[in-house]
Parts: C-alpha cells; sequence; structure tokens
C-alpha cells in the first residue's frame, strides 16, 4: 500500500519543514489538491506552488486537479514538477485526449470519480491511465466523512480494469481515509490511500505512517509499488518515460 499524504491538511506557514518531515519519516508520495473555485467548492493553489517546493523534495507529486477543463493547466503543472497528473471524469469533455497528452508530458495519467460516478465511465479509458482515482468524499475540502459505499465500488472498478486491460491501474482512494477504515480499503482493492486530516494532525508522522501500515499488513492483493513498476516496464520506449 502506498500512502500518499494530503498537503492540504499541512501547516502552510511551514511547507519546507513539513516536506523533509515527511521524507525523513519513510513517505515517498505528496498528494496535491488543486481547486478552482468552479470544480470545487474551494480555491487551493497552483504551479507557482509546486515550481518552489520541487527543488525541495525528492517526493513522488501526485497531483488532483478538481479544475473544470483540465487540459488548459496540465502544462504548466508538468513543467512545475508533478509526477502524475489527475483528471476528473465530470470536468473534461475529452478525457481520453487529456490522458493521452499527460503521457505525452512524460507523465503518470490518473483519472478520478466523484462518489456518484459509476465506474463504467473508466470502462473504455483502463489503458490509457496509470490510476484511477475513487473519491471517497464530494470534492472541495480536507475533513469531510468518508462515504462507506467506496467499499464496493472499489470492488466493481477492480473487476471493471481487469477485464478491460487495466490490470496494471492502481486504485486510489481519496477522502476520509484513517488506520481505522484503511484495512477494510485494502481488502477491497485500493492501492493508494490518501489521507489529510487523519494523517497530519498526528504527529510524530512515523508513528502515524506505522498505524496506516499495521492497520494493511498482510492485506494487499499486491505490492503497489511493483504494480507501478510494470506499468512503467511496459510504457517504456512507448510515451511514458517518467
Ligand atoms: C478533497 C481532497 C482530498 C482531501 C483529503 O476534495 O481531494 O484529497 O484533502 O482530506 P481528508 O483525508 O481529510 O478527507
Ligand atoms: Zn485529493
Amino acid at each position: 500500500m502506498i500512502l500518499s499524504p494530503s498537503l492540504l491538511s499541512a501547516d502552510f506557514a511551514h511547507l519546507a519543514d513539513e516536506l523533509a518531515a515527511l521524507e525523513a519519516a519513510g513517505i515517498t508520495w505528496l498528494h496535491l489538491d488543486i481547486m478552482d473555485g468552479a470544480f470545487a467548492p474551494n480555491i487551493t493553489f497552483g504551479p507557482p506552488l509546486l515550481q518552489a517546493m520541487r527543488p525541495l523534495s525528492n517526493l513522488f507529486f501526485d497531483v488532483h486537479l478538481m479544475v473544470e477543463d483540465p487540459a488548459r493547466y496540465i502544462g504548466d503543472f508538468r513543467a512545475a514538477g508533478a509526477d502524475m497528473l489527475v483528471i476528473h471524469a465530470e470536468a473534461d469533455k475529452h478525457p481520453q485526449r487529456t490522458l493521452t497528452a499527460i503521457r505525452s508530458l512524460g507523465c503518470k495519467s490518473g483519472l478520478a470519480l466523484n462518489p456518484g460516478t459509476d465506474v463504467g465511465a473508466v470502462r473504455w479509458l483502463a489503458a490509457d491511465i496509470d490510476m484511477l482515482v475513487l473519491m471517497s468524499v464530494n470534492p472541495g475540502f480536507s475533513g469531510q466523512a468518508f462515504l462507506p459505499a467506496t467499499y464496493e465500488k472499489i470492488r466493481a472498478a477492480r473487476s471493471m480494469l481487469d477485464e478491460n486491460g487495466g490490470a496494471n491501474v492502481l486504485i486510489q482512494v481519496d477522502g476520509g481515509v484513517s488506520p481505522e477504515n484503511a484495512p477494510h480499503l485494502v481488502d477491497a482493492g485500493a492501492e493508494v490511500l490518501v489521507s489529510g486530516s487523519a494523517f497530519f494532525t498526528h504527529k510524530p508522522y512515523e508513528q502515524r505512517i506505522a498505524a496506516f501500515m499495521a492497520a494493511s499488513a498482510g492485506r494487499e492483493r499486491r505490492p503497489a509499488e511493483e504494480a507501478m513498476q510494470r506499468r512503467k516496464t511496459a510504457l517504456d520506449g512507448g510515451t511514458l518515460l517518467c
């Protein structure tokens, strides 16, 4: 299981310290929530913040674009240091085109679904993505309550991906994730867990990571890092270069 802490719950007045503390504790991914005040009812930050953080950090920047018409911004976010760009199916009229463009920038591509969007929205895009993000809250804020329908949705998504050429696609769950629900999420097939408030409010981070990892130990269908590596190998020499 990969734990991707959501920067939205970090101490924005001391971001450099936060990045250093995460890496020292053993974190490898960082989830960055981009909201435009239109797709999501909140405004967060844009490429300049990533650009400022990039030289300070080796973390894998997992960038969650909760913006309308995300194709307008993928070049800027990639240039600023994004390693993975996730767009919302509900925000893009032509997601296949945008996902292909993301890969052509040498970046991993991801598609996110709101709680009410069926996994069928990804069926014909399974070959175009490295990760499927299932929102377990409505986009907008950290600290919202986890939606339990997500468990069943993860199982449906895993079957759908496996049957449609997406066996190597990672499943990420985002919203209301904690060490309490982590074991059930991993049981269902989640491989990347995003955590904002339930992570950053508990220090030291080493102990919090251990709590998430202990909760999911022995439940994984397959090692998530290895799945990502397989995906990289399969696409090297093609369009995916990072
Ligand atoms: C919600 C964001 C989430 C959020 C997670 O719109 O996409 O990534 O920051 O925060 P928690 O874990 O507190 O729900
Ligand atoms: Zn997010």
